[in-house]
């Protein structure tokens, strides 16, 4: 059980004391809490309407209200409680019953038998903690999903909107105008940056993410990266070398083995002073594929060396706004998820090392 079972709110009615008063000692001596006993079902209802529990157990035949009744209104009332009924031997009939018309959980004939009713009411808060964390997962996917919609749409009307200024497109601008706006398009593509990341981890971690593998040639992968940063390595004359990939085939999802050359790339290029230089280096052997990506830049001190691929992590040798701490995180989540690994070496003003190997899998037969 998730929860320790001293949190259980368990309520008891029977309308015969020696009832409820052997069905606590039963439950002390199981290390549950003192359950919540009640000799009327009127007084109960009234308890739960004020409080939250866990379980119910009543019995059918009380005076003023039957279980059914009683147990109805309970459903109402805490509709995620496992509510378990006692019956005599006669009221078989109405205990079908009541499983239809309230969803009882089980049923136990009078006089029952200790061992059954234990496990029946372990089983039912185990079952009452799975309803409260299936819901808890459908507000979750609430959640993302407006907030997926409610964070990116305006973000990304904004972006649109500011390039229209910059392009000229609403009016003639002053420079300093322009570059107002230009730092505003810049961190509004930074926050959506985020947003998107965010939307990836929760992708991942809820299991959301399905891999699609095909065979690909690795280097074509390796270009389109490289294209993609020529403007950032023109800014700051970052020298990129690419080298040991030929026509060799690996067996993975293109798109998100791309997004971990990405992010070691874009690192190390956000890392390294003007000047320097980087390189993507691939090793490609029977078994597996092992891509490194090592810069010239800044290093990374030791002890931040095994914090680097968790989440968040943004190390203590620089603090950026724009940065996210998650795009190592998830690179590890996507090589993991390909059944390889990830690593780095690194030493503070020389440069770093980031390296993932991958299986190359059916790659070998084609
Ligand atoms: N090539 C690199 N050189 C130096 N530090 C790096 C490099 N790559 C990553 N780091 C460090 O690792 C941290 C986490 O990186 P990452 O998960 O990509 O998140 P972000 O880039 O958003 O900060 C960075 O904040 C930085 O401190
Ligand atoms: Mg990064």
């Amino acid at each position: 059980m998730d929860k320790n079972l001293q949190q259980y709110n368990i309520v008891i009615v029977d309308d015969e004391p020696i009832v409820t008063s052997n069905l606590r000692t039963l439950l002390r001596l199981e290390n549950y809490p003192s359950p919540n006993i009640f000799n009327s079902p009127i007084e109960a209802l009234e308890y739960i309407r004020n409080n939250k529990i866990d379980l119910v157990i009543s019995d059918f035949f009380m005076p003023n209200m039957n279980g059914i009744e009683f147990l109805k209104e309970v459903k109402h009332l805490s509709p995620r409680s496992t509510l378990i009924l006692l019956t005599g031997y006669a009221d078989k009939e109405n205990a079908i019953k009541a499983i239809n018309e309230v969803g009882l959980y089980r049923y136990l004939e009078k006089p029952w038998d200790n061992e059954d009713l234990l496990l029946c009411i372990k089983n039912g808060l185990e079952r009452s903690d799975f309803i409260a964390q299936q819901e808890l997962e459908q507000l979750r996917d609430d959640f993302i999903a407006t907030l997926t919609h409610d964070l990116r749409t305006p973000l990304l009307a904004a972006i649109q909107t500011l390039k229209f200024f910059v392009d000229g497109t609403l009016g003639e601008l002053t420079e300093k105008q322009r570059t107002f706006l230009e730092t505003m398009i810049l961190s509004n593509q930074d926050m959506l940056g985020l947003v998107n990341a965010l939307l990836e981890v929760y992708k991942y971690e809820s299991g959301q993410l399905v891999l699609c593998k095909d065979n690909f040639v690795f280097k074509d992968l390796i270009d389109q990266c490289s294209r993609e940063v020529d403007s950032l390595l023109v800014h700051k004359n970052l020298k990129l070398i690419i080298n040991g990939f030929s026509n060799e085939k690996i067996y993975g999802d293109k798109q998100e083995i791309k997004r971990v050359i990405a992010n070691f790339l874009g690192n190390a290029i956000k890392h390294t002073h003007q000047n320097g230089e980087i390189r993507i280096l691939a090793d490609f052997n029977d078994e597996d594929l092992t891509v490194s990506v090592e810069d010239t830049g800044i290093g990374i001190p030791q002890n931040d060396i095994p914090k680097l691929f968790k989440r968040f992590s943004q190390g203590t040798g620089t603090k950026r706004s724009t940065s996210t701490g998650l795009g190592l995180y998830l690179s590890r989540q996507i090589v993991e998820a390909h059944g390889g690994k990830v690593w780095l070496e690194s030493e503070v003003n020389v440069g770093s090392k980031f390296k993932f190997s991958i299986p190359r899998e059916k790659s070998l037969i084609s």
